[in-house]
């Protein structure tokens, strides 16, 4: 049975085959086409956290798929009191596929460890893998064909998305270069790191200018969580984190004056929610360079074609 974990068990090609069934997915869509290709198939999406992007793609996905998603959020599920192992063997009987935003990737695992049905990390705190596979497809795109895609640079903190991301491009030959003072401690995951760092593609600089340098594409995501955050401000008890951060993290920040001066030619990404004057300028996310928001659409051509693809059906 397939599982879509950490991207550590897909080959490189099981990564083209994901990206070339969502470029045909996303070609039939803009072409008015109807791809029903999961009718009475049921998506159980179990939320542990706050999610826009994920949740949105995988339920319209599963629509235009023409199968049923069931959300369902801790809260207001029976897991809090129950055994995780109990609620989520139940929760596996009434579905096709289940994909978790989950708190613990280690839960993730549990669930994919009975082989009951496909689980997907829908992001944890080790791994996003559907976001690496949707900011590849839209790499791809951009720079018309995969293998134009030779350099990545990560700036700020490294982290879930960061892991997936540099993974998955040093499997497919892209080079990827990380400025990064620190690393999520939570995010860590040394099996993973050897792995990108046995294809001999990942590099680590300080300097924010030299990563950039010769990127085709530079990447950056949120330094705080959403907890620290209350209605777009920090929270007062992470106040002092909060200047802490800003210290370390600031002279990575992606902005106008980055790209224009070392990579005039490089696009702009960020896998959203961004923390604008922080991580990325305002300058940045309306830079004619910046593809944001074309990688977030891409989300839901990645999740039709991880639905695909863990059911092995062809498009
Ligand atoms: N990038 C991403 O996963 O967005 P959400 O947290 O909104 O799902």
């Amino acid at each position: 049975m397939r599982h879509l974990i950490s991207l550590k068990e897909q080959s490189a090609d099981d990564i083209r085959e994901i990206l070339d069934i969502a470029a045909r997915l996303k070609k039939k869509y803009k072409a008015g086409e109807i791809t029903d290709l999961l009718p009475n198939k049921t998506l159980i999406m179990l939320f542990q956290k706050n999610s826009t992007r994920t949740r949105l793609s995988f339920e319209a996905g599963m629509t235009e798929l023409g199968g049923h998603a069931i959300f369902l959020a801790t809260a207001h599920a029976q897991l809090p009191l129950a055994d995780f192992r109990d609620e989520i063997q139940a929760m596996m009987r009434f579905g096709d596929v289940l994909m978790m935003r989950a708190m613990r990737a280690e839960d993730v695992q549990t669930a994919a460890s009975f082989n009951r049905i496909p689980v997907i990390d829908a992001c944890s705190e080790k791994y996003h893998p559907c976001q690496a596979l949707g900011d590849i497809l839209t790499m791809a795109e951009y720079s018309d064909g995969l293998d134009n895609v030779k350099k990545i640079a990560w700036l700020g903190i490294e982290n879930n998305v960061s892991n997936t991301l540099k993974l998955a491009c040093a499997k497919l030959g892209i080079e990827v270069v990380l400025a990064s003072p620190e690393v999520h401690p939570a995010s860590v995951d040394e099996e993973l790191n050897s792995q990108a760092d046995a294809t001999g593609r990942v590099k680590r600089v300080q300097d924010p200018a030299e990563a950039v340098k010769g990127a085709d594409y530079v990447h950056t995501d949120t330094w705080l969580d959403a907890e620290y955050f209350t209605v777009g401000k920090p929270r007062p008890e992470f106040a002092e984190e909060f200047e802490r951060r800003k210290k370390v993290f600031m002279p990575y920040q992606v902005n106008a004056k980055l790209i224009d001066t070392y990579a005039p030619k490089a696009r702009i990404m960020h896998c959203m929610p961004m923390h604008v004057g922080y991580e990325i300028t305002r300058d940045a996310i309306d830079h004619p360079n910046s593809v944001i928001f074309d990688q977030a659409e891409n989300r839901k051509h990645v999740q039709k074609a991880i639905l695909l693809w863990l059911l092995e059906k062809a498009v």
